[in-house]
């Protein structure tokens, strides 16, 4: 298959579909790989790297769209790629299609085959294209919250781990899930008590495994919430209702009551946010201080360090890449459960339910759609 990396063109995004080291994969499996010249520039990849790796540098994106079988991207494909997007290719990227449907109406005129990372699902019932940019931002809701807690930044002067003879930092993590563990790992590493706060008790269990007795481990209820954030330090919100908006778990009343300086890191702002007080921040400026508490908000943590960013994506979206270049799109989609819930468009038809039903447009099942396009490819063939 001839597959196609354009370089990202949305505001501040360095990260790239693919690094070096997939496009060998991609090529070692039989395939072509074009990439856009300086596609890589923003993680520090260049050029010499791709074409060492066996792909071909082509100059502009819409030599990239022309050519291409399949193009992999990491963000949603702006209006000007999708209007480059051409009938029966594969789009394989993140989408969020539901709160798009400017995005939802250019895929479904382009005919195109758009599967959505976010939608991948694995036999855990967890999301795995997803949970790796929750890693990343569980692990920088730590080095972001010690940088707030600074003096300099507003915060309380507090460092995390203490030294002998002081005492450490409160750390609270609420939602212990890929984000929150990979939170309560990091404020561990440095050295601060933590505890984490979450209403899965199977979840608890796992995290008292694989922690011990170092971590304190509470069950949530309101009353925990709230005994817990009045003594924090820092508060990481990492809680995810799959679909829905994340539930408001610390309130304006319980921040008003924090001591000054004390930080606030909401990891899901990109969910509408887990406390009363968070309103969504950019890198540009990443934090704002309400009732004297710092809140930290950025809805793409990840675009801060997009290297390790892109390069765990790779890690997660290779497999299904190289599934869907050596079957073809259709047997790949049509064997594989889990990749066939990435599919959110196919040759014009909405073919992901929660999409659909969030755009208010109709839904047809992902292998009918798939039966669809093979009875029309056959009789476009005779
Ligand atoms: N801001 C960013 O840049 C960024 C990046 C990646 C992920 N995220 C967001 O981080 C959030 C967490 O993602 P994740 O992958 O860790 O999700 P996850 O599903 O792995 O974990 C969520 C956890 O929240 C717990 N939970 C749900 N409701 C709760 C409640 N009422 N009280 C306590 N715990 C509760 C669940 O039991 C689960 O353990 C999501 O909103 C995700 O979109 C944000």
């Amino acid at each position: 298959m001839l597959i196609g990396i354009p370089k990202e063109i949305k505001n501040h995004e360095y990260r790239v579909g693919m690094t070096p080291p997939s496009v060998r994969e991609l090529v070692e499996n039989g395939h072509q790989v074009i990439v856009e010249t300086g596609a890589g520039i923003g993680i520090g990849v260049t050029d010499a790297d791709y074409i060492a790796a066996g792909a071909k540098m082509l100059p502009t994106a819409s030599d990239i769209f022309a050519k291409a079988e399949m193009i992999i991207k990491v963000k949603e494909p702006q209006p000007v790629e999708c209007h480059m997007l051409r009938e029966g290719q594969i789009l394989f990227t993140y989408l969020h299609l539901a709160p798009d449907p400017e995005q939802a109406k250019l895929l479904k005129e382009s005919q195109c085959i758009a599967i959505a990372y976010e939608t991948v699902t694995d036999s855990h019932r967890g999301l795995p294209l997803l949970s790796p940019m929750s890693e990343v931002a569980g692990r920088m809701s730590i080095q972001a919250g010690a940088h707030c807690l600074e003096k300099a930044q507003g915060g309380s002067g507090i460092l995390l781990g203490g030294v002998p003879g002081v005492a450490s930092a409160n750390v609270v993590v609420i939602g212990g899930g890929a984000a929150g563990t990979n939170a309560v790992r990091m404020a561990m590493g440095m050295e601060a008590n933590v505890t984490v706060i979450d209403k899965s008790l199977n979840r608890l269990k796992e995290l008292d495994m694989q922690f011990g007795a170092k971590l304190n481990t509470i069950y949530a209820t309101k009353d925990a919430i709230e005994h817990y954030v009045l003594e924090a330090d820092l508060v990481v919100g990492a809680v995810l209702i799959p679909g829905a908006a994340a539930p408001k778990l610390v309130t304006r009343e319980m921040v008003k009551k924090m001591r000054p300086g004390s930080v606030m890191v909401d990891i899901s702002i990109d969910q509408g946010g887990c406390f009363e007080t968070s309103r969504p921040t950019t890198h540009k400026e990443p934090t704002y201080v309400t009732d004297g508490v710092v809140h930290y908000c950025v809805t793409n943590m990840p675009g801060a360090v997009p290297r390790t960013s892109t390069f765990a994506l790779n890690n997660a979206t290779l497999p299904f890449a190289l599934e869907i270049a050596n079957k073809g799109y259709k047997r790949a989609l049509l064997e594989n459960a889990h990749l066939r819930n990435g599919l959110n468009v196919c040759r014009g038809h909405i073919t992901n339910a929660a999409v659909a039903a969030e755009l208010k447009q109709p839904y047809v099942e992902a292998t009918v759609a798939l039966e669809m396009d093979t009875i029309s490819t056959t009789v476009h063939a005779a």
